[in-house]
């Protein structure tokens, strides 16, 4: 980003986030770290996906948005050659030496801004002064809104901006995916760091994860809104169960490319071969296979639509990724099936699936605009009278990627 970019974005002031929580985290700053220096603060956005479902991995397109709602975090310098870290989430304080940063993750919530300054750390060389970071905003943890690629770009935004380093938004990318990957030991895709790290307002994100290229398709924010519902279940297996779906899928590609040497990723695959190899899956596989495939040609579907000027063809494929990933991927739940029914009979509602990787979490819906508040209720009643209690209903716009906040 070049100087002029940057104070542009500085200034930029962002719809979605109440002013209080920026003061909060100044607060927080200056009360848990009194003796670091004049604050400044950033916001990081989360994201949502709304095609290419478990596509990341499996080398598929993929086509999320950041959203307007994310992680405020505060930083100050220090002279004592540490970095601490608190957070307004999560109880414990962590401080370390910056010349002998733990060789190993902690096992608590600092791994993921630690894995950051250890990433920035090899790719600087040497620290020009110590920081404290206080975390902070509204974004909901463990709904599959990416709060931990929110909070790893944005440290590496943070922390870039505060050593005075000029670094592309592909360069802070790299750095939160190897924080997770190497430090944090989490087998996470492509996908979200890409998706917060290069996101524009009022955009889509077209990414294609075999071989990373990327474009922005716009989203009408005259005419459109995206709404969130989060089901509140958040399940325990639920990263075991991931790493099984990517475990699955690269078992059913193992088999696949025999009959088709050119693929070089499951998402490559035709369709043609599939069915021609049907007998060599079990039925396990072969129900994974044929979502991936399918999906693949779905977020493809999308894509003209949305080139068209056609959005309802986003919705329609969202609700069949949702049939998809109910039937054949198997990681939906019934609070998130009920959610999908329920919007599907609504009026305002052109589609919606759940978003990121399942197993509990949150749908998104892509819905008209000024029919939010209708379809909200309308959610919400269908939920209360399956399961007795109220989602988490909230209506987001496209944003932009990581920015600096004025204080
Ligand atoms: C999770 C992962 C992403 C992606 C989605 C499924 O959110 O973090 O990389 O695989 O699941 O699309």
């Amino acid at each position: 980003m070049d100087s002029a970019s940057m104070a542009e974005a500085r200034v930029r002031a962002l719809s979605g986030l109440p002013e209080e929580l920026v003061a909060e985290v100044v607060d927080e700053l200056r009360v848990r770290h009194p003796d670091a220096g004049t604050p400044r603060v950033f916001f990081a956005p989360g994201r949502v996906n709304l095609m290419g479902a478990h596509l990341d991995y499996n080398g598929g397109a993929v086509l999320p948005t950041a959203i307007d709602r994310g992680t405020v975090i505060g930083v100050a310098p220090r002279t004592d050659g540490q970095v601490q870290f608190s957070s307004s989430f999560e109880g414990g304080d962590h401080a370390f030496d910056l010349a002998r940063l733990p060789e190993r993750p902690t096992g608590t919530w600092a791994d993921y801004p630690l894995g950051i300054v250890r990433a920035m750390l090899s790719l600087v060389g040497a620290a020009p002064e110590g920081a404290s970071f206080h975390f902070g905003g509204n974004l909901p943890i463990g709904a599959g809104l990416s709060s931990s690629a929110s909070i790893c770009v944005g440290t590496a935004h943070a922390l870039a901006s505060a050593w005075g380093l000029d670094l592309e938004p592909l360069d802070l990318v790299h750095v939160a995916l190897s924080a997770e990957r190497e430090f944090v030991g989490v087998r996470c895709g492509i996908m979200d760091p890409h998706a917060v790290g290069l996101a524009r307002a009022g955009h889509l994100l077209w990414l294609e994860c075999s071989d990373v290229r990327y474009e922005y398709l716009p989203l009408d924010s005259e005419r459109l809104s995206i709404l969130v519902a989060d089901t509140g279940v958040r399940r325990e297996l639920a990263a075991s169960e991931f790493n099984q779906r990517v475990e699955e899928c690269r078992h059913a590609f193992e088999i696949l490319r025999v009959s088709q040497p050119e693929a070089t990723c499951l998402a490559q695959i035709s369709m043609e071969t599939l069915s021609a190899c049907a007998a060599d899956l079990d039925d396990v596989l072969a129900r994974r296979a044929t979502h991936v495939i399918a999906e693949v040609q779905r977020t493809e579907d999308a894509r003209e639509g949305l080139l068209l000027g056609r959005p309802e063809v986003l919705g329609e494929k969202m609700l069949e990724a949702h049939a998809s990933l109910r039937g054949l991927y198997e990681v939906s739940c019934p609070e998130l099936d009920r959610l999908v029914e329920t919007a599907a009979g609504c009026d305002g509602v052109l589609g919606g699936r759940l978003t990121g990787a399942g197993f509990g979490g949150a749908c998104v819906f892509l819905i008209e605009r000024g029919s939010e508040e209708l379809v909200g209720a309308r959610l919400k009643e269908g939920f209360r009278e399956a399961f007795d209690r109220e989602p988490e209903v909230a209506v987001f716009q496209a944003a932009g990627g990581p920015v600096e906040l004025e204080v």
